[in-house]
C-alpha cells in the first residue's frame, strides 16, 4: 500500500517531483531549482518531453507538465495522466518515498497527480510465486492548500478503487458468492459500517426468486450482502442505495456463451458489486455525513442439472413473473430482486451498477458508462458532473415506453430478453425499472469495468470504475 502524507518542511525528500500547469513560464526557482536547471526544463518543455529529470547527489528531481485547457476537469485528468506516465520511471528506480508538488494553487491538482501515480502503480500479482512488494511506500504532498481531511479522503478513494480492482481481478476459483460476502464483512469491519450477509436458506425463506433461479445450476450457494452506513447527523433521512451486480462468474447458464473467448473475462461480472464495496469503504472511512445502504445479490451463473431452462417461468422477490428466454440475461434477474428489496428502505435515490449488457459496451466502448433512469434532472446533472470531474464519464440513454413493450411476455408479466436484436442496453434497463418505485439510476459498466490493455492510470484488466464516481457524487451531495 502506498500512503499519502503531508510534506513537513521543504525539499527534504530525496526524490521530488514538480507538476507544471501554468502556460505562462512558471517560476521554477520558487521550487528550489537552479538557473541552469530552469533553462533546461524550459527547452525540454518546448520539445514536449513528458518527464524532465535532474539527478543530483542530494536530490533527484523531475518536472512534468499538465496542459491547462481551460476546464478544470481536463486539467485534473491531465494531472492523473502525468502521474501515470511517471509511474514506469519510478518503478524501475525503486524509490521508497517521493515528494509531489505543483505550481497550481488548487490542491486538488496535486492530489489528482498522486491518484494517477498510485493507480498506475497497481498490479495484481498475489498468485505469482515471485511476487515482489512495491518499493514505493510514501508520497509526501507539498502544498499549502492541503489539509488532513482532503488527504485522507484522497487516500480512501484510492484504496476503495484498489479494493474493487482486487475483487474483480480475483478469479471465480478464489472468489465465489460466499467469498464475496466475506469480503463485504471484512471491509465493513475495517471501514466502519454494518453488514449482513443473507445465506441460501434465508434467501429461500424470503423468496428471492430471481437470484435463486440464476443460482439453480450452481454448486455454490448464493448470497445477498447488505451494507448499512448510518452516521449520526447524516444529512438525509431516507438513504441513498447503491446496488451492485454480483455475478461472480457468468458462463451464460444453459444459454452458454457461444463465441470462443467470450467467457474468458467473465469473472468480471461482479464489477458492479465491487464498485459498491469500494465506494462504501471510501464513504465510511471518510466519515461522510450521509446515510447510504449497499446491496449486492451474488451468485455464479452456470449450467447444471437444476439450471433454469430457456422458456421457464420464475417468480421474482416482488411476485412479478418472468419468462426466462435467455439464461445469459441473468444480471437483470438478480438485480430485479435487489431493487424490489430496496423499496423497504424508502430510498431517496437508488443507483445500480452492473456489467449488464454487451450492447452498452458496443455502443460506447471502454470510454464511458451508459446510464439511464427515473431520477430528477438535477440528480442526473450532478452525477454527470461527477463523471467529468473523476473522468468516469456518463452518457444517458432514453427510456421511452416503446422499449418497455419489447419485454412483455405472452405467458408471464415480463420476459428477460426483448423481441428484436437492437437496443439491448435499454431493454435491460426497462426490465430493471419495473422493480423500482423510487428515484433510480442504472449504470451499465460493461464497457469500462475490465479492459484488455493498460490505459494510463486505468490498469489492465479490472479498472475499479464507479468507486471514484460514486464517492465524488455522494461527497458533493452532503457538502
Ligand atoms: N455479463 C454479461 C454482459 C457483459 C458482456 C459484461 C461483456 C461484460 C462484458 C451479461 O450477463 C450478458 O450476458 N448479457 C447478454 C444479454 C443478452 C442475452 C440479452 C449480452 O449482452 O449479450
Ligand atoms: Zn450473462
Ligand atoms: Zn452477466
Amino acid at each position: 500500500m502506498i500512503e499519502l502524507r503531508i510534506a513537513q518542511g521543504k525539499n527534504e525528500i530525496h526524490t521530488a517531483l514538480l507538476l507544471i500547469t501554468n502556460k505562462n513560464k512558471p517560476d521554477f526557482s520558487n521550487f528550489g531549482f537552479s538557473k541552469s536547471e530552469v533553462q533546461v526544463a524550459e527547452k525540454l518543455q518546448e520539445a514536449k518531453k513528458p518527464i524532465i529529470s535532474f539527478y543530483g547527489e542530494k536530490q533527484n528531481r523531475y518536472i512534468q507538465f499538465a496542459e491547462d485547457k481551460g476546464q478544470k476537469y481536463l486539467l485534473l485528468e491531465a494531472a492523473r495522466k502525468a502521474g501515470a506516465t511517471l509511474s514506469n520511471e519510478l518503478k524501475s528506480l525503486k524509490y521508497t518515498e517521493i515528494q509531489l508538488q505543483t505550481d497550481s494553487e488548487d490542491a486538488e491538482i496535486v492530489l489528482a497527480y498522486a491518484e494517477g501515480l498510485i493507480l498506475a502503480y497497481y498490479n495484481f500479482d498475489k498468485y505469482k510465486k515471485d511476487a515482489k512488494e512495491t518499493a514505493l511506500k510514501t508520497i509526501h504532498i507539498s502544498h499549502i492548500g492541503i489539509d488532513e481531511k482532503m488527504l485522507s479522503e484522497g487516500q480512501n478513494v484510492i484504496d476503495g478503487t484498489i479494493i474493487a480492482r482486487d475483487l474483480v481481478n480475483a478469479p471465480f476459483s478464489h472468489l465465489n458468492a460466499e467469498d464475496l460476502g466475506e469480503a463485504v464483512r471484512e471491509v465493513g469491519k475495517n471501514a466502519g459500517f454494518k453488514t449482513e450477509v443473507l445465506n441460501q436458506t434465508q434467501l429461500e425463506t424470503l423468496r428471492f426468486g430471481g437470484l435463486l433461479s440464476v443460482n439453480a445450476g450452481s454448486i455454490d450457494p448464493a448470497t445477498f450482502s447488505i451494507m448499512e452506513y448510518k452516521p449520526k447527523g447524516a444529512v438525509n433521512k431516507q438513504p441513498i442505495m447503491l446496488v451492485g451486480k454480483g455475478v461472480v462468474y457468468d458462463t451464460g447458464g444453459l444459454t452458454i456463451k457461444p463465441t470462443p473467448g467470450s467467457m474468458d473475462s467473465m469473472k468480471c461480472d461482479m464489477a458492479g458489486g465491487a464498485a459498491v464495496i469500494g465506494a462504501m469503504h471510501a464513504i465510511a472511512k471518510s466519515n461522510l455525513p450521509v446515510y447510504v445502504v449497499g446491496l449486492i445479490p451474488a451468485t455464479d451463473n452456470r449450467p447444471g442439472e437444476r439450471a433454469v431452462a430457456p422458456g421457464d417461468v420464475i417468480t421474482m422477490f416482488d411476485g412479478t413473473t418472468v419468462e426466462v428466454l435467455n439464461a445469459d440475461a441473468e444480471g437483470r434477474l438478480i438485480l430485479g430482486d435487489a431493487l424490489a428489496y430496496a423499496k423497504k428502505y424508502n430510498p431517496m435515490l437508488a443507483i445500480d451498477l452492473a456489467t449488464l449488457t454487451g450492447a452498452a459496451a458496443r455502443a460506447i466502448g471502454q470510454q464511458g458508462i451508459v446510464y439511464m433512469g427515473t431520477a430528477s434532472e438535477e440528480i442526473k446533472n450532478n452525477l454527470e458532473e461527477s463523471g467529468r470531474q473523476t473522468y468516469e464519464r456518463l452518457v444517458e440513454f432514453p427510456m421511452w415506453d416503446e422499449y418497455g413493450e419489447m419485454i412483455k411476455s405472452d405467458i408471464a408479466d415480463l420476459k428477460n430478453v426483448a423481441s428484436g436484436q437492437s437496443s439491448g442496453a435499454i431493454t435491460a434497463g426497462k426490465f430493471l425499472e419495473h422493480f423500482t418505485d423510487y428515484p433510480w439510476l442504472h449504470l451499465d459498466i460493461a464497457g469500462p469495468a475490465f479492459i484488455t490493455g493498460q490505459d494510463s492510470y486505468r490498469s489492465k484488466n479490472a479498472t475499479g470504475v464507479g468507486v471514484r464516481l460514486l464517492f465524488h457524487y455522494i461527497k458533493n451531495f452532503c457538502s
